[in-house]
């Protein structure tokens, strides 16, 4: 039995990813989390006890973090500060968690020789224009906007140059926009599906014409496995399923599910330096793992979301008052 380490397992897509080893593999799983904000023990509450520990703590603590890796053969390090707007208002927490943390866990690992998966995102490059014709793959050069995304990149050179210059054996991914249960309602579509049950019209971001390319969790879950199984060291995955929206495609998919009309929506002030459009070529992780998505049909998948939410108030509901007290701030 494989004993894996998950760093930020109580946040939404290292929750989604231990549920998905609890029912796909027989690892038993240790999630390190530091419960900020942004994480919630609640998404763990149904996991199996006889397989499954839960340590809160620091990824920038290296003693605990080094105890931990002496006591398991491989770590998929999730844990960051993740969200695009509350790095413009305060980038402190994102320069120390994502490079002062993923610099500790590099340390370990090349310590101990534990095999290292590292979570990043399609944001390290930057944005495409939206009549480009290329996707983002994985030779793009890095070239992020934001404090989060840039804090982002860094830490995946921190991760190269450990394998490249100590031999650690670590695999990088960078995933594109993630939509599912468990996701907190500071980010786009769950802001929006809460605002809908609470009465309140969805809030655009400028022309709302910016695009995503949206993932089920569960696809990016079952990619970053197969990676860790069976990637080839010191190399990156990109990790994508063709799901190229606008924010208003998305936003009037939600109104219709949720029986309102369309247009009952807002434009609201823009994101500083918002990224016009992401979109992922995912044709390496295909041809040389294998790998393919199950969630094909974005709209089966985001009613699938609006019921979660639906039925799951008591998770997200005290988390809402102050997520929108801070968009109040900044005009959104
Ligand atoms: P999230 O904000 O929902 O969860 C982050 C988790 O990390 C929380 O549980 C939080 O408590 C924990 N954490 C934060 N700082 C910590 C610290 N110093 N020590 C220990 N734990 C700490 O984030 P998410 O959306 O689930 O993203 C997870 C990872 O996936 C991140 O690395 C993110 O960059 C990457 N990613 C996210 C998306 C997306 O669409 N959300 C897409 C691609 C990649
Ligand atoms: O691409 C992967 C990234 O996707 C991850 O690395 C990040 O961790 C994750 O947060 C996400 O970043 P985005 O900035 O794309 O996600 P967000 O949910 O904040 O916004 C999605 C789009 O919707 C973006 O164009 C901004 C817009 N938006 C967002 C909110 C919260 C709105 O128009 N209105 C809103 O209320």
């Amino acid at each position: 039995m494989r004993r894996l380490l998950v760093t930020g397992g109580a946040g939404f897509i290292g929750s989604d990813f231990v549920h998905y080893l609890m029912s796909h593999t027989d690892d038993s799983v240790t999630v390190l989390d530091k419960l900020t904000y942004a994480g919630n023990r609640a998404s763990l509450e149904s996991v199996p006890a006889d397989r499954f520990r839960f340590v809160e703590g620091d990824i920038c603590d290296a003693v605990l973090v080094n105890e931990l890796f002496d006591e398991h053969d491989a770590v998929v390090h999730f844990a960051a500060e993740s969200h695009n707007d509350n790095s413009l208002s305060g980038p402190v927490p994102f320069v120390h968690t994502n490079l002062v943390g993923t610099f500790t866990l590099l340390e370990a690992a090349r310590r101990t020789g534990v095999r290292y998966h590292h979570i990043s995102t399609d944001e390290v490059y930057g944005d495409l224009e939206f009549d480009d014709p290329e996707r983002f793959t994985e030779s793009t050069p890095y070239n992020p906007s934001s404090p989060y995304s840039s804090t982002k990149a860094g830490s995946d050179l921190l991760v190269r140059a450990w394998v490249r210059s100590f031999g650690v054996a670590a695999t990088i991914s960078n995933c594109s926009n993630n939509y599912g249960p468990r996701q907190h309602v500071e980010k786009f579509i769950p802001r929006q599906i809460t605002n809908v049950i609470d009465g309140v019209r969805p809030r655009l971001y400028g022309d709302g014409l910016n695009v995503r390319d949206w993932i089920h969790a569960d696809d990016h879950s079952s990619a970053v496995l197969t990676i860790l199984d069976r990637g080839r060291i010191g190399d990156t995955y990109l990790i994508g399923a063709d799901g190229e929206k606008t924010n208003r495609q998305v936003v009037e998919i939600i109104l219709a599910q949720m029986g309102q009309s369309s247009d009952a929506y807002d434009l609201v002030t823009d994101r500083p330096g918002h990224d016009k459009r992401y979109a992922i070529d995912w044709t390496k992780l295909r041809t040389e793992l294998g790998w393919e998505p199950s969630f094909r049909d974005f709209e089966s998948g985001i009613a699938a979301t609006i019921r979660w939410y639906q039925e799951n108030e008591g998770w997200w509901r005290p988390q809402k008052a102050a997520t929108e007290a801070k968009y109040e701030l900044s005009g959104q």
